[in-house]
């Protein structure tokens, strides 16, 4: 059992701390604070390749692995969450999901500009009425001959407004249930397709969500992912890998926080002495620096089975849920720690506390997770 980074790893993490300090953290308030889209920040992450990093050099990605891609987006995450949830989805849902079950022509026309960074694609499968009930969907995809006529509204969509590539997922076959859903790729200039207004969010306020509106939307037939009715088994295998993004997010969340804490502890006095110095804080910071590592160790563990192409359903799902609660409990410490400070905006633990509240929700709930485990554990 290997537990050490290898030179190429570290190399990748160093890189995307130094971008993350240099190039995120001067503006990420104001970004958050304004719900300012980052978009000159994304163009520079596409041109170091943080936007198809996992994606074959063939396509124009960066050919790594998903270590490579979990530390990168520890880092980036650390400093930027609105950046990395629209680093996350556009690698490991979109680039990932055309690259394993796109045709050849769907890869050239859509996934080299996505792996490249020069467009940015959205995963649309949450509706009004479907977000955990995935199967329950209501946007319909139906059969013309040569293409797919498509009507609904998809919710909360993750690079909604930024986005050009869009994969959709919607029911077909109506009586069908979830085999008669698909998975369609739809572009931001078709006609019918709209764009609702951009979401006021507590947390990742820089990243664009919206909600998607189609009306007759002609798709044609060779924009479909996989055979017909593959739509749901897609959705869901693209986001068990998706949830290793997420978790790495999380991750991130968690250990930015720690950072400031932890530094945080060593200057600053009271009764006489750093806070550092005091039990109350001590243990509070070795059970942030346990949770984090336990999350890291379980991110790492999920990352190495995908890599493997050995199932890992459990793992991604377990590595997020813990992740993710991990995250909410180090920030809301790390706002403790700091006492009044945390809760003003100059400190960053206050975003950091916001923003790790989504990790629970997107990409399947946390009880969504607990569902994926359980079925595992009891089969
Ligand atoms: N791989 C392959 N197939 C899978 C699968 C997987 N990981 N998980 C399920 N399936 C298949 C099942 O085998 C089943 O197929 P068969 O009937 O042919 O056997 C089919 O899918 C239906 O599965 P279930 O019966 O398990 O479905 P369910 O209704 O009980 O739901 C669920 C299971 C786990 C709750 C699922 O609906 C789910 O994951 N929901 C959450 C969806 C989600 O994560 N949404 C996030 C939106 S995307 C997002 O947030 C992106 C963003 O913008 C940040």
């Amino acid at each position: 059992m290997q537990f050490e980074l290898s030179e190429e790893h570290l190399m990748i993490q160093k890189a995307a701390r130094e971008f993350a300090q240099n190039e995120l953290k001067p503006g990420v308030i104001e970004r958050d604070e304004l719900q300012k889209f980052p978009a000159e920040q994304i163009k520079k992450m596409a041109e170091l390749g943080f936007m198809g990093m996992m994606v074959d050099p063939k396509y124009g990605g960066g050919g790594m692995d998903t270590i490579s891609y979990v530390l990168a987006m520890e880092e980036i995450s650390k400093v930027d969450a609105s950046c990395s949830v629209i680093m996350s989805v556009n690698n490991s849902l979109v680039c990932w999901g055309i690259e394993q079950f796109g045709t050849e022509a769907q890869k050239l026309k859509y996934l080299v500009p996505l792996a490249k960074g020069e467009k940015i694609g959205a995963f649309c499968l949450s509706e009004p009425e479907a977000g955990s009930d995935a199967t329950s969907q209501k946007t319909t995809a139906l059969d013309m001959g040569d293409h797919y006529l498509l009507n609904g509204t998809k919710n909360w969509i993750t690079n909604g407004g930024s986005a050009s590539v869009y994969l959709v997922m919607a029911q077909t076959q109506l009586d069908a249930g979830h085999r008669g859903i698909n998975c369609l790729i739809v572009e931001r200039d078709m006609p019918g397709f709209t764009v609702g207004p951009k979401e006021n969010k507590m947390g990742i306020r820089a990243s664009d969500t919206h909600s998607l509106m189609f009306d007759n939307v002609k798709v044609p037939k060779e924009n479909r992912i996989g055979e017909e009715g593959f739509g749901f088994k897609f959705a869901m295998k693209t986001l068990s890998g998706g949830r290793i993004g997420i978790a790495s997010q999380a991750l991130g969340i968690a250990s930015g926080a720690y950072e400031l804490a932890l530094a945080y502890s060593k200057e600053r006095k009271a009764f006489g002495k750093e806070i550092s110095k005091h039990q109350a804080i001590q243990f509070k910071l070795a059970d942030m620096a346990t949770r984090i590592e336990a999350s890291r160790l379980l991110i790492y563990q999920a990352a190495w089975l995908k890599d493997q192409h050995l199932p890992m359903d459990k793992e991604s799902a377990m590595a997020k849920v813990y992740a993710s609660e991990t995250a909410m409990w180090v920030t809301t410490e790390a706002v403790q720690v700091h006492g009044g400070y945390g809760y003003v905006k100059e400190y960053h633990v206050e975003r950091l506390m916001r923003d790790a509240k989504i990790t629970q929700i997107y990409e399947g709930t946390s009880e969504v997770q607990r569902i994926v485990i359980s079925r595992a554990v009891l089969s």
